[in-house]
């Protein structure tokens, strides 16, 4: 039994923030963002929570699939930016799509929090216990980011999508998925409070903590090599090679980074999908956001080795190959 990919959504807030609205408020350019970054455009949700992005999501996957909101079995956001720390985020997006027949949950591994959710739903196709799952990757990161620090928000965006995963007997679907992770690095990139650690007070919004910290220069050198590596590890699993990906889609971090990992592992031919120039970083729901743009743009064709990675805080990475 596999758990295949039957059908893909996405939803970006209508609200866009370009390149040169953000030369108005920090001291930045359209022309080191775009060269930095490769981001042209960020979306900002402005009175939608990520419950709200993530149910435009779900109900945008289930239009192109046969099944209703009553036949989902199970629902799990990944997310950084929940809509308050309890209930999760999952249980909103259940409310608001009406599964009434799911049980729903979120995992938080930053960027790579969509392979991680991933990985837990088709453990339970796979075991039997569930024999369909919506899988989100939703953010609103514009509500941590720092509105004055030029190194992080010319960065980030807000969004939301995922994939319906099904049970099947056929050979597709996915084929593995590795997780790493190395709790050494959890200075590299936070957002310091309010938690457990640094609860809400003043103090900590006079300095900023409810903001994110990320030190992107040390954090882009680990990307390359660990997003390099555990691909390689996930395509050994599916006993496959680079030259068997006919798509990569990593998560859209910077552009200039999956250019490096691209040209490390001989994918630099195009076929390493770039759609971080429409959304920026969208932490979770980018690798989702850029399999919904592939898929629906025509690229990705079925029995296609689709090749997903990912590098987030602080540190997780991740890999998975899927047969279309
Ligand atoms: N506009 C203009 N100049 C800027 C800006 C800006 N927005 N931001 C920084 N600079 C300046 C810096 O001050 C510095 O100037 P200096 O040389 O005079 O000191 C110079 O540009 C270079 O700064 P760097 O930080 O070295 O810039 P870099 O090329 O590394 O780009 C970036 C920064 C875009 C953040 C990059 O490091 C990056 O993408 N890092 C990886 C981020 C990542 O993958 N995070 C993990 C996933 S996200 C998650 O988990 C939610």
């Amino acid at each position: 039994m596999r758990a295949k990919i039957t059908a893909t959504g996405a939803y970006l807030p209508e609200k866009v923030l370009t390149n040169f609205d953000l030369e108005k408020m920090v001291d930045t350019s359209d022309e080191w963002i775009r060269q930095r970054t490769g981001i042209e455009v960020r979306h900002i949700a402005e009175d939608e929570p990520t419950s709200a992005l993530a149910a435009k999501a779900a109900d945008d996957i289930l239009k192109s699939s046969p099944l209703n909101a009553s036949d989902v079995e199970l629902i799990i956001v990944a997310t950084v930016t929940p809509d308050q720390p309890l209930p999760a985020t999952a249980l909103f997006v259940q409310q608001n799509i009406g599964a009434d027949n799911a049980f729903a949950f979120d995992i938080n591994a930053a960027c790579s929090g969509f392979i991680y959710a991933l990985s837990v739903a088709d453990a339970y196709i796979r075991a039997g216990m569930v024999k369909n799952a919506i899988v989100i990757g939703a953010e609103t990161l514009s509500k941590i980011t720092d509105w004055t620090d030029r190194s992080t928000c010319v960065i980030f965006g807000d969004g939301a999508a995922g994939v319906l995963l099904e049970a099947t007997a056929e050979d597709r679907g996915i084929l593995s998925i590795v997780l790493h992770s190395d709790g050494r690095y959890t200075d590299l990139m936070k957002v310091p409070a309010p938690g457990s650690r640094e609860p809400c007070s003043e103090e900590a919004i006079r300095n900023r903590d409810i903001y994110i910290k990320m030190k992107g220069n040390e954090t882009f050198k680990m990307a390359v090599r660990n997003i390099a590596s555990v691909s390689k590890e996930a395509l050994d699993i599916a006993g496959m090679d680079f030259s068997d990906v006919d798509w990569m889609i990593s998560h859209q971090a910077n552009k200039r980074i999956i250019d490096s990992v691209a040209k490390r592992v001989g994918l630099e031919d195009g076929r390493a999908i770039i759609t971080i120039d429409k959304h920026g970083n969208t932490a979770a729901a980018s690798i989702p956001l850029a399999l919904d743009w592939a898929y629906k743009a025509g690229k990705i064709r079925e029995g296609d080795i689709v090749l997903l990675n990912s590098f987030g805080a602080s540190l997780t990475w991740s890999a998975s190959v899927v047969r279309w």
